[in-house]
């Protein structure tokens, strides 16, 4: 083997990593990028890793390109595209932890990236691999967060970026992203599931290079979001990395990043990587919990947590791998929970996007009622957060002001509103007259209700 090569994942067929592949070309499964690690002394290669972070240069900077001994692709370090990415942080949710009836848990964020989600992570790596091709044009189909990462970092290396997101189905926010960017943004009739079938036909043949996750170099660079967390942790391994899932990109990464840094010595043991869908939007779910997992079951996606509406995930057979070599599981979590979840996370004082409150919703369920799974009182959990609070700011109003509805369908100027959610952790503004005294009452009243001394 060269330094690096694609390697389907089925039938293990090798292929150069000089062409844009996506697919085997004998059987048309999803590929990985394989290498010849260049790792001799992993206490070594941790000990690199944290000098690093002392340096100015922007590949040290970088907390994708930091750990590159272990993305080892790139030929040159002249390609690196960097904005720069990762450096996310790893917090303590103490009342996160209570709601889901946990003595701790962690969250690291991935929405503390340069376009606000974890996308960075992946679009630093693949559009790296657009420059080392050669070349000029990248797309993507997406759900709203792909489209502004590949955007941004598209601009960034001077490429032309080509958007198909679902007509009216992303967040504004993630909208406004892309078109600012300066991407060719191309609003689709039809769902993500729709728009990623037409942007596999439309690069099939062209020198269009493909950006979604069916990419394996957009995974390596969302390996390290796992090498930064245990790095963060001083190398103390989880019990378990729960994830929200889409696409199914972030997880088949994790579960490719914590199998490598197991074979190579950096680690001694796996978390097992939890996998939390909409339950509108939960293929992964349905597949593994019926009688023949081996078959993707598709569905007709439904979900107010945009990001992760997709019915038929591209990376579905990766991210069963992931849940075999670390023995996870997948859940799913209904509206009503993913919008309470994000409300507690909120009054955390950290706040994510709809699509990352899965995560925690996801564990309080397993932690109170799990059957297939359950997650125990005592157990050592990192939650994934992998969109900003600002992504989807419209839906955080309408839950705070209890005006958000299961059915929401805008089309054209008319609106249909049905299933009401509750606003459980509701925090409405408060209406006051203009003057010292109603607006102290109101402050005092609060203080009291929140059992706070104002001293
Ligand atoms: N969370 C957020 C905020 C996302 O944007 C996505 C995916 C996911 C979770 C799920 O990750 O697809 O790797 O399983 N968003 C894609 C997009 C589909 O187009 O932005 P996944």
């Amino acid at each position: 083997m060269d330094f690096a090569a694609l390697e389907c994942m089925s039938c293990h067929r090798r292929y150069s990593t000089d062409r844009a592949q996506y697919r085997c070309l004998a059987c048309g499964e999803l590929l990985d990028v394989v290498y010849d690690f260049p790792v001799k002394d992993p206490e070594e290669l941790k000990t690199r890793w944290q000098q690093r972070r002392l340096s100015d240069d922007p590949i040290d900077v970088s907390g994708v390109w930091r750990y590159r001994e272990l993305i080892p692709f790139y030929r040159d370090t002249s390609n690196i595209v960097t904005y720069p990415e990762g450096n996310t942080p790893l917090v303590d949710a103490p009342r996160s932890a209570a709601y889901a009836g946990l003595r701790r848990l962690q969250v690291k964020h991935q929405g503390f990236n340069p376009t606000g989600s974890f996308k960075d992570n992946g679009m630093t790596t693949g559009v790296t691999q657009a420059r080392v091709l050669g070349r000029n044009a990248v797309a993507c189909a997406s759900t709203g967060n792909t489209s502004a990462a590949m955007a941004a970092y598209a601009s960034r290396a001077g490429m032309l970026g080509i958007v198909l997101v679902p007509d009216g189905q992303i967040a504004f926010a993630k909208l406004s992203q892309s078109l600012e960017y300066g991407a060719l943004t191309l609003q689709i009739g039809g769902d993500f599931d729709v728009a990623m079938r037409l942007v596999e036909e439309i690069t099939a043949d062209v020198g269009i290079y493909l950006l979604n996750s069916l990419n394996p170099f957009r995974l390596e660079g969302q390996k390290t979001i796992m090498v930064e967390m245990l790095r963060q942790r001083g190398w103390v391994v989880p019990d378990r990395v729960v994830v929200p899932g889409g696409n199914l990109g972030n997880s088949s990464a994790f579960g490719k990043a914590l199998k490598e840094l197991f074979d190579l010595g950096l680690i001694d043991r796996l978390p097992k990587i939890t996998i939390v869908q909409a339950r509108g939007a939960d293929p992964l779910y349905q597949t593994i919990t019926s009688s023949t997992p081996d078959h993707l079951v598709t569905v007709h996606a439904k979900t107010l947590a945009t990001a992760i509406k997709v019915g038929e995930p591209v990376s579905w057979k990766k991210a069963k791998r992931a849940m075999e070599w670390t023995n996870g599981w997948v859940a799913e979590v209904g509206e009503q929970e993913i919008a309470d979840a994000k409300a507690i996370i909120g009054q955390d004082g950290i706040g994510c996007e709809p699509a990352s409150a899965t995560a925690l919703a996801g564990i309080k369920q397993l932690v109170e009622n799990g059957t297939d799974e359950e997650v125990e009182r005592d157990e050592d959990v990192v939650a994934i957060l992998t969109g900003h609070v600002l992504k989807d700011p419209d839906y955080t109003v309408r839950y705070h002001l209890g005006e958000l509805f299961a059915e929401y369908v805008t089309e054209t100027s008319v609106i249909s509103k049905s299933e009401p959610l509750n606003s459980t952790f509701g925090n409405k503004p408060v209406h006051v007259e203009g003057t010292r005294d109603a607006i102290l009452k109101v402050i005092y009243e609060e203080a009291a209700r929140r059992g706070i001394t104002i001293a």
